[in-house]
């Protein structure tokens, strides 16, 4: 599937420029990262797949809509919280997994280190992680999440790198990728320039 993103959605770019600032504090830079995380949710919502339902107004029956399946979001450690917040808050309804990822400095390859979720069987995926750059953390995570077989996954990122993005389009051509940022490339260490730098640092001021 073809990446879905919002490179034109004017608040979002305003609201990135805020996180690519370096003076930017971090208390301002997760408050903005939970702003996007609630807009992205917004936006990637409206395509949830619903089914009828009814309703009683005070007046009368009414037709009402419910969500079709279970809805799991799933936060790659650490970064990932940082999106969680918002899409908890529009829906609240959605259980919460984890898993743990970090990419070792040198090799650039992703260590694995925590899973746990709720059943996945039949569930709608959304895998949370504001930063996707070689996109192994998250070609691994999704591995690891189909093996429970969820009714479809959708990957969600604030910057994507195109090697990245390519990278987990070609090994993963089943899951919906959005991104509210593709920026230009990776540097030599494997950051995502112009970027923001890290984005776990930055968010929990460590
Ligand atoms: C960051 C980010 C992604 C990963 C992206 O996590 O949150 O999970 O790097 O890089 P990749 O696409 O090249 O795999 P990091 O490893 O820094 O861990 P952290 O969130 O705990 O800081
Ligand atoms: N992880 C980050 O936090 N930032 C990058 O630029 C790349 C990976």
């Amino acid at each position: 599937m073809k990446t879905i993103d919002y490179t034109k959605h004017a608040l979002l770019q305003t609201k990135i420029t805020l996180l690519r600032d370096k003076k930017t504090p971090y208390t301002l830079f997760a408050r903005t990262m939970n702003e996007i995380s609630t807009i992205m949710c917004a936006l990637i919502s409206a395509e949830l797949a619903v089914q009828k339902t009814t309703v009683l107004t005070p007046l009368m029956k009414a037709a009402g809509t419910k969500l079709k399946r279970p809805i799991v979001l799933v936060p790659i450690l650490r970064a990932g919280l940082g999106l969680l917040e918002g899409f908890r808050q529009l829906i609240p309804e959605a259980s919460v997994g984890h898993v743990g990822v970090e990419r070792d400095h040198v090799s650039l390859r992703p260590r694995f280190y925590y899973y746990k979720t709720p059943a996945l069987k039949d569930a709608e995926v959304w895998v949370l992680d504001p930063m996707l750059a070689t996109g192994g953390s998250l070609d691994f995570t999704l591995g690891k999440l189909k093996e429970h077989k969820p009714a479809m996954i959708r990957a969600i990122s604030v910057l994507a790198a195109p090697e990245g993005l390519r990278h987990v389009e070609k090994a993963h051509s089943d899951v919906q990728i959005y991104a509210a940022a593709i920026d230009n490339k990776l540097n030599n260490k494997g950051y995502i320039l112009p970027g923001l730098g890290d984005a776990g640092d930055r968010y929990f001021n460590s």
